[in-house]
């Protein structure tokens, strides 16, 4: 007979974040869902309990205890936006970008995402697992436990499914859980520069059904922004992926607006991201369906851009917002989601508990995990970060300080 597995109780944090409460701030109400001195119990992979000490070791009179010394107890971030699987870094554009070259200008030379593309086309896929174990490393000393990475500098199908396969094999090689996006339409490869259709062709008929075969993507995006894919094509792509069971998500009104946002809550997207020129209508559109608006403030400040995603518009409007890093070589080289909610804090608007609510549960929301990670509740799983700060504002005030003590993934003690 299987024995049940021993509880443990977490006390001794000056402040438990269960992030369970609402997405906007009131004076009655607090989306990080603060309890002063609180406990969480721990069975097996799992959050049992949240609570007052007393009050859980009352309920669990035989359970061991794991004391912390003060700090902040909080969900592990749930980074639902990531292209953390490349090749080489590309700084060379950042310099280049820094003496007023565009990145869209940069793209146009041959740069941007087609030097990825060529930098992992030629790397095996072993290679490629190699290179992207020391920056899942960077992500979980963040507080990550949680993220989605994409595909998408590929844009072959043997070079996409390498990519998908070899974030398959690294979910099994270090603590953080990987979600698996396919992002065959991140870009035009330069084979299919004069006749897009038949590329857009290539994704619907041979890369979608091979990766669906295979079982290794959940979700399907694409690049809608003006001069990469068009609505049609962001569309025919999009219902592709619906038919064979890709849940549909898109890098939406990123730099210029194309009406993406509103593509994406008319298809049911699990999210649109970036929205950075979002109109009104996307905004109404967004917090009308279930799509979770996805904002990546680190993009814009990495490309040096003055304005930001309207953060508080969309709250405002009751649209259910996340924020995420966007972990890339090119517009996001940052792996802190702290950072992120420093970033949106400052530049958008955002509450410290708007915002770390956003990157936790607003993530588990844009990737359909809702419940099972992103807070400390029961039935989540066990994904834990124990902040050596003495409250939750803290973390977002500190911009990305290595402030994490300790992380626990489904219950075990990663770091
Ligand atoms: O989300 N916009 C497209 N994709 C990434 C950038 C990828 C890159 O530059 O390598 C983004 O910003
Ligand atoms: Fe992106």
């Amino acid at each position: 007979m299987q024995r049940p597995e021993e509880i443990r109780i977490l006390v001794g944090a000056a402040e438990v974040l269960t992030c369970t409460g609402p997405a906007r701030e009131t004076e009655q109400e607090d989306p990080a869902g603060r309890l002063a001195g609180g406990a969480v119990a721990i069975e097996g992979d799992e959050v049992v309990a949240v609570g007052d000490a007393k009050t859980l070791r009352q309920r669990y009179p035989d359970a061991a205890e794991e004391r912390l010394d003060g700090g902040v107890l909080a969900p592990g971030w749930v980074d639902s936006h990531t292209h953390a699987v490349f090749g080489r870094w590309r700084a060379d554009e950042f310099a280049l970008r820094c003496t007023g070259v565009p990145y869209m200008e940069i793209a146009r030379r041959g740069g941007g995402i087609l030097s990825s593309v060529r930098d992992l086309r030629a790397l095996s896929e072993d290679d490629l697992v190699e290179r992207s174990l020391p920056r899942l490393a960077e992500m979980l000393q963040a507080g990550t436990t949680t993220a989605e990475v994409k595909s998408g500098y590929g844009l072959d199908t043997e070079s996409e499914l390498k990519t998908l396969r070899a974030i398959r094999r690294l979910n099994g090689m270090q603590p953080i859980d990987l979600v698996p996006t396919f992002l065959g339409a991140h870009e035009f490869p330069p084979e299919y520069r004069d006749d897009r259709d038949g590329y857009v062709d290539v994704l619907v008929k041979e890369m979608i059904p091979a990766v669906a075969e295979e079982g290794l993507a959940e979700f399907c995006d694409v690049f809608m922004e003006p001069g990469v894919y068009d609505r049609a094509q962001s569309e025919r792509v999009l219902r592709a992926g619906m038919d064979h069971g890709l849940v549909p998500k898109l890098h939406a009104d990123e730099l210029e607006g194309s009406g993406a946002a509103e593509l994406a809550a008319e298809i049911g997207a699990a999210s649109a991201d970036h929205l950075g020129a979002i109109s009104e209508t996307g905004v109404r559109a967004l917090a009308g369906s279930e799509t979770v608006a996805t904002l990546l403030p680190g993009t814009l400040l990495v490309l040096g851009r003055k304005g930001y995603a309207p953060a508080r518009a969309l709250l405002d409007a009751g649209a259910t917002v996340a924020l995420a890093t966007d972990f890339n070589p090119g517009s996001s080289p940052i792996s802190s989601p702290a950072l992120i909610t420093g970033v949106a804090c400052s530049q958008m608007g955002m509450s410290p508990a708007e915002a770390l609510r956003a990157a936790t549960v607003g993530g588990a929301r844009a990737l359909r995990r809702e419940g099972k990670v992103g807070v400390l509740a029961p039935g989540a799983r066990a994904d834990l970060v124990h902040w050596g700060v003495e409250g939750a504002s803290e973390i977002p005030y500190r911009f990305g300080a290595p402030l994490v003590r300790a992380v626990w993934r489904a219950g075990e003690r990663v770091l």
